[in-house]
């Protein structure tokens, strides 16, 4: 391919992914976007396998074919509840990519190149190295903590934030001594071995303290650095558009882990330094039931609908479990068309992934013009006649606005307890993600749902529409 052609394909192919976080930001282009990403990084990879530069072609086809096929058939296979681990796992790829990348690079510099050029190159590579070992024990940390593996629990080390202090002095500060030109490439190599492992150690360690209710934040920020490890090794490999797409993944990750922070008001601070949310050193506790609950059945519930103007349904992570999304939304429609208002109320880290409901609800067929953010409709709820809180827990939690010593206090919440009658449809009194108790079950307004979602569901809409 002539050096312009493959100048222009990746201009392209950067325009489409900045046309593909466009088209993401709405439900109603996200499929577009979704086309656009994908046509940009066909386009990617044909340009730079067809590269003049790239010497070995059939191993790179290789490679490509058996990670692709190794990838289709994963993603392929995880359900949507276990996306969130994916999602993580595959963070801890591009900052293992990174790693690897900067040491090969080191082992095989770009011919000619000395003086300052290469000096400068040795900070891309020691700061690729760095931000991918981060991204990837983080990253595998994370993946640990999704699917269970690892305790929710955070894990305080005493001294902290001292321990990610000199973690991080240690390894950049050991820079300067990468930088001298007279050292032997064995020592250098040495070094930088050093450094993944210290950098390696401070990921992992970030991650740990993190508490189970504030993960969103956490794989939002790895996604982040997942970018910024990408966009270093585009500099290492001198390759624009994986600068350019590494910038936008980092950029916009950010801003995403800005948003989560924002909805779960905390600070972004704690979440980089690790130990977020967990300020008081008190890790996430199951509190002791508070009272007695108010069971109920699905001829009362149909009672409840006869009267009800407005309903609001709040889907959570139980509706995404249950696969319940279809009956849902059946339910919707039929309490639709008896002439009551049927809103859903979407919270922004509902689920286990950003925007987890959204997807769900839009793959049952729920138009978008019913689906409202938490800040739309929760001054609503005070004049609706019933919600319909779907395996949800923490985020209708009424302790997060009044228990200072929960770990989800602070939180913004979906105000549930506030409409006329709040039916919860769950399988037992268990706690949500964060392990804690919901007072909310409790109120005398509350009716449990007891069930799997989906059961539940198929009885109330066989109920109405028989
Ligand atoms: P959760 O608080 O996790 O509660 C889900 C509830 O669903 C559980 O209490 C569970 O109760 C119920 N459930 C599970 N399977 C069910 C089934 N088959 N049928 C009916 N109910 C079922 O969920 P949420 O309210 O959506 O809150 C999300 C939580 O996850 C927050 O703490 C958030 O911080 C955290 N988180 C979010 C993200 C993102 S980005 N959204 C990422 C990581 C963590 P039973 O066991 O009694 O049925």
């Amino acid at each position: 391919m002539d050096g312009s052609l493959y100048s222009v394909a990746y201009l392209v192919a950067a325009v489409l992914f900045i046309l593909s976080l466009g088209g993401l930001a709405n439900q109603g282009t996200a499929r577009r976007g979704n086309v656009y990403g994908m046509v940009g990084m066909v386009l990617g990879i044909l340009a730079t396998a067809f590269h003049p530069r790239v010497e070995a072609l059939p191993l790179m086809v290789g490679a490509v074919a058996v990670g692709g096929t190794v990838g289709a058939v994963f993603a392929m296979r995880v359900a949507m509840t276990a996306m969130p681990q994916l999602v993580a796992l595959l963070h801890s790829f591009v900052g293992l990519a990174a790693v690897l990348v900067g040491i090969s690079s080191f082992m095989n510099p770009p011919e000619a190149m000395a003086g300052t050029a290469l000096a400068v190159h040795h900070v891309e590579i020691w700061l690729g190295v760095a931000i991918g070992s981060i991204t990837f024990t983080g990253s595998v940390v994370a993946w640990g903590k999704l699917r269970g593996s690892l305790s929710g629990r955070p894990i305080l080390l005493p001294g902290r934030h001292l321990l990610n202090l000199v973690l991080t002095v240690v390894s950049m500060g050991m820079v300067f001594w990468f930088l001298d030109a007279d050292l032997a490439p064995e020592t250098g190599l040495l070094l930088l071995l050093v450094m993944t492992a210290l950098t390696g150690v401070l990921g992992i360690h970030l991650v740990v303290a993190i508490g189970g209710a504030d993960m969103p934040v956490v794989v939002s920020l790895l996604n982040s650095y997942s970018g910024w490890a990408a966009a270093a090794a585009g500099f290492m490999l001198s390759n624009d558009l994986l600068i350019v797409t590494g910038a936008l993944v980092g950029s916009s990750g950010a801003i995403l882990s800005y948003i989560m922070c924002r909805a779960m008001n905390r600070s972004i601070w704690h979440v980089v330094f690790g130990g977020f949310g967990t300020e008081g050193g008190q890790p996430a506790v199951i509190s002791e039931e508070q009272g007695e609950v108010i069971a109920t059945d699905s001829d009362e519930v149909v009672d409840l609908f006869d009267g009800a103007r407005s309903i609001v349904i709040v889907p959570g992570y139980g509706m995404a479990v249950a696969r319940a999304q279809h009956l849902v939304h059946e339910l919707s429609s039929t309490l639709r068309s008896r002439g009551a208002m049927v809103r859903y109320a979407i919270h922004p880290v509902a689920g286990r992934l950003p925007g987890h409901m959204n997807v769900l609800l839009a793959e049952a067929g729920v138009p978008y013009d019913v689906v409202l953010e938490m800040e739309e409709i929760n001054g609503d709820l005070p004049d609706t006649d019933v919600v319909l809180v779907i395996g949800a827990n923490d985020i209708v939690n009424p302790g997060a606005q009044t228990d200072e010593t929960s770990p989800i206090y602070g939180m913004p919440v979906l105000e549930a307890w506030k409409a006329g009658t709040v039916v919860v449809f769950k399988r037992s009194m268990g706690s949500g993600y964060a392990g804690v108790q919901n007072p909310l079950f409790f109120h005398d307004n509350t009716r449990m749902f007891f069930g799997d979602a989906k059961e539940s569901m198929q009885g109330l809409v066989s109920k109405l529409t028989n």
